[in-house]
């Protein structure tokens, strides 16, 4: 029998995932597919969803536009795609359609791998910048792994409240932020600034000698906020490991299988440098 899975969103024919995937399915011995299903607009995602369905896929990914336009399609949603909001994985399972949001949960793991005295101390102080849909399922991933002390900082208080909803986390302004990054040992930029080359969210000036920090954005790999991290005695986290653990965990739930991303991570750096 050989698995079917798919991709959809828009745009996504840069998508990394048709690789990643595939490695995954190789590197498990396992016969099977991912391949992309573009959806141009909203007017016809319900149509392109039934076929989907009668494809007889076993599983897909789901990004932008369309990670809460997916839900009310679904017949039931995991712990963290109900507490996110969101669902980036989709799996069959007998003949429930089932969302997961692997992105959080993903990039949580991506940290703890690099930085495994991260997990020493579960009150280790971790500062999130930034309060979109990324910001949000690294908030709740970094709850179901047990992080206790976390706090948010945004330009608009309100997104953190938002994001927050009665789980425990202070929020501070990105001034404060700045004035005292040296409280933190954790700072993970979530916001899209920094994709354009020379801006920032913040200034690092403060920053403590050996203070975790990690961009979420990859294009450019060295955002101007990891560059001033490393100049200050940072220990400094790419983003596009995010992409590469939540695929590994949308593996997981639809084969069971918890593959090997060894070696995946420096090909993965190459991939987005040559793209430029
Ligand atoms: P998503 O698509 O992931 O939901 P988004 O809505 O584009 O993300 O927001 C990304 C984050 O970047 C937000 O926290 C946004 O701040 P606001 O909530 O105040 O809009 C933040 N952001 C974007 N541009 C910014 C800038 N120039 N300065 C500070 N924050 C910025």
């Amino acid at each position: 029998m050989s698995l079917k899975f798919k991709l959809i969103g828009y745009p996504i024919k840069h998508s990394l995932s048709p690789w990643i995937q595939t490695t995954f399915l190789e590197r498990s011995g396992i016969k099977g597919s991912y391949t992309l299903h573009e959806i141009a607009n909203e007017g016809i995602f319900e149509e392109e969803i039934n076929k989907l369905k009668a494809a007889e896929v076993n599983g897909f990914n789901i990004t932008v536009p369309y990670k809460e336009t997916i839900i009310p399609y679904l017949d039931r949603l995991d712990v963290t795609a109900e507490r996110v909001g969101a669902v980036n994985t989709v799996a069959l399972e007998g003949n429930d359609w089932v969302g997961y949001n692997t992105d959080g949960v993903g990039y949580v793991q991506a940290l703890r791998d690099k930085f495994p005295d991260m997990d020493g101390n579960k009150d280790v102080p971790i500062l999130i910048l930034g309060a979109g849909g990324a910001a949000r399922g690294i908030f709740h991933g970094l709850v179901l792994a047990g992080f206790k002390n976390l706090t948010l900082a945004n330009r608009t208080r309100s997104k953190c409240e938002n994001i927050i909803n009665g789980a425990d986390a202070s929020i501070i302004t990105l001034a404060e932020a700045e004035k005292n990054i040296a409280a933190f040992d954790v700072i993970i930029q979530t916001s899209s600034v920094g994709m354009n080359e020379a801006e920032q969210i913040i200034d690092l000036s403060n920053l403590r000698q050996g203070a975790i920090v990690s961009d979420i954005v990859y294009q450019p790999l060295v955002t101007q906020f990891l560059k001033q991290a490393e100049e200050k005695g940072g220990r400094i986290h790419y983003g596009h490991t995010m992409l590469l653990y939540q695929a590994q965990k949308a593996f997981e739930i639809w084969t069971n299988k918890n593959v090997n991303v060894e070696g995946m991570d420096e090909e993965m750096i190459a991939k987005i440098k040559g793209d430029k």
